[in-house]
């Protein structure tokens, strides 16, 4: 079969190319794909080779060369993409990652709940409207609020900073970037509105609160030396979490309102009833919204007959590797029954598994839960348009008009 260009944002357009994914997985699991404007890369697309490579993170490294699929474009920029600490290894990354964790465990994650219910209500009751919703608004406001509140970002800043963040996240959108900048052009307006808010946190610690004024109040040890974090260190913390956070959970929403335009009858058993927790990871496994990561070989070795040398690109393709047939019975099937419900939507495991993964799954059972108690039906009342992204997939527009129960 003839390679896709699996880094073209473009492709993604027309979806995620499932069938080509299943060939892959048949015929060629670890595929070589020559790359335009790059080096080229591996792709990993069976279950249980995406699971071991993201467990080996000494042979399959974030540090070397980053996550992101596009190439760094100078030693400058790969310096920059290090600081954030989805692109570090253990043991930076462990420390790193350790001072925000707190701000993520279930305890922490369940305070959200009352926030979290009370603007599902909200928006549920203004999409019940009888008006024209662009779901994708709708889903981003409600992922937005949860996130910048754990982060501890000022209520008055949440306009300004939801653009920046959406502009970074849809980065390869031109509806969104229209000169398609870098991403470290665009990177930049969140650095200089953290480095403002670190100022007012600094000058105020009491009247501030949540991950933002523990990292002013947080020490790091590094070479039996502990310090308090820089400015440059806290703000690196501010693209990996709002991003991470606002856009895969929003795509996820979006994408359940979509499949129910698609098949009305999708979610009737739950109908009038809360969301059963297996609905929500089933909605991960079959449709989720990243598609994938990228790592270094850090040695040489072999994959399935396929010879890996150190310094090569590998995407990890966890939209492929949650269809593998070899791993789930019937993958194209939504089965929220299935047992076991192991999918990789949030990796599959090892030092980078998503942080917010807990926060994720509560937020989008008390969105489903809300709109199976109160929406009947959802239509299309427009032109849906997909994302042009490489990483995410999602959509730009979802235009509907929902009906009460
Ligand atoms: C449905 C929602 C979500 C999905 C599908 C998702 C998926 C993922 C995936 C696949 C990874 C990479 C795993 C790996 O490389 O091993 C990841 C990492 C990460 N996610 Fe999520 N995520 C979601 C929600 C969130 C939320 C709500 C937040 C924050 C509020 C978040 C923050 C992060 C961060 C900071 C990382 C990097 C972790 C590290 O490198 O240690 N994500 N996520």
């Amino acid at each position: 079969m003839d390679r896709l260009d699996l880094v073209d944002p473009e492709l993604y357009r027309s979806g995620v190319p499932r069938e080509y994914f299943r060939w892959l997985r048949d015929n060629d699991p670890v595929a070589w794909h020559d790359e335009i404007d790059g080096p080229g890369y591996w792709v990993l697309t069976r279950y249980d080779d995406v699971v071991a490579a993201n467990r080996d993170w000494e042979l399959y490294s974030n540090a070397l060369k980053g996550s992101s699929i596009e190439e760094a474009r100078s030693e400058e920029e790969l310096a920059g993409r290090r600081r954030i600490f989805v692109n570090q290894d253990p043991p930076d990354h462990t420390r790193h990652r350790k001072l925000v964790s707190s701000a993520f465990t279930p305890g922490q994650v369940k305070r959200m709940t009352p926030l979290i219910e009370a603007t599902c209500s909200r928006l549920v009751d203004e999409i019940l409207d009888g008006e024209v919703h662009d779901f994708v608004t709708v889903a981003e406001e409600l992922s937005f609020q949860m996130v910048a509140t754990l982060f501890g970002v000022p209520e008055g800043d949440w306009p300004a900073l939801i653009e920046i963040t959406r502009a970074l996240a849809d980065f390869q959108d031109p509806e969104v970037n229209p000169s398609l900048a870098p991403r470290p052009e665009i990177q930049h307006q969140m650095f200089s509105y953290a480095t403002e808010l670190l100022a007012k946190v600094r000058m105020d610690p009491v009247a501030h609160s949540g991950i933002v004024s523990e990292l002013v109040n947080a020490q790091i040890e590094e070479d039996g030396v502990a310090h308090r974090l820089t400015d440059l260190e806290i703000i690196a913390f501010f693209p990996a979490v709002l991003v991470g956070g606002l856009s895969t959970t929003a795509h996820t929403m979006v994408e359940a309102v979509n499949s129910w335009i698609e098949d009305p009858e999708l979610f009737a058993e739950w109908s009038g009833e809360e969301c059963p927790p297996a609905v929500v990871e089933e909605m991960l496994r079959w449709r989720g919204p990243v598609m994938s990561f990228r790592r270094t070989a850090t040695a040489d070795h072999e994959l399935h007959g396929a010879s890996i040398r150190a310094g090569d690109k590998v995407l990890l393709s966890y939209a492929s590797a949650n269809r593998d047939e070899r791993h789930f019975a019937d993958p194209d099937v939504f089965d929220a029954s299935r047992v076991p419900l192991d999918h990789v939507a949030f990796g599959g495991g090892g030092p980078h598994f998503c942080i917010g993964a807990q926060l994720a799954r509560l937020d989008l059972r008390l969105v489903f839960s809300e709109l199976f108690r109160r929406v009947e039906s959802f239509e299309l009342a427009g032109d849906p348009v997909r994302l042009r992204a490489n990483q995410f997939a999602g959509w730009l527009h979802l235009p509907v008009r929902a009906t009460a129960r």
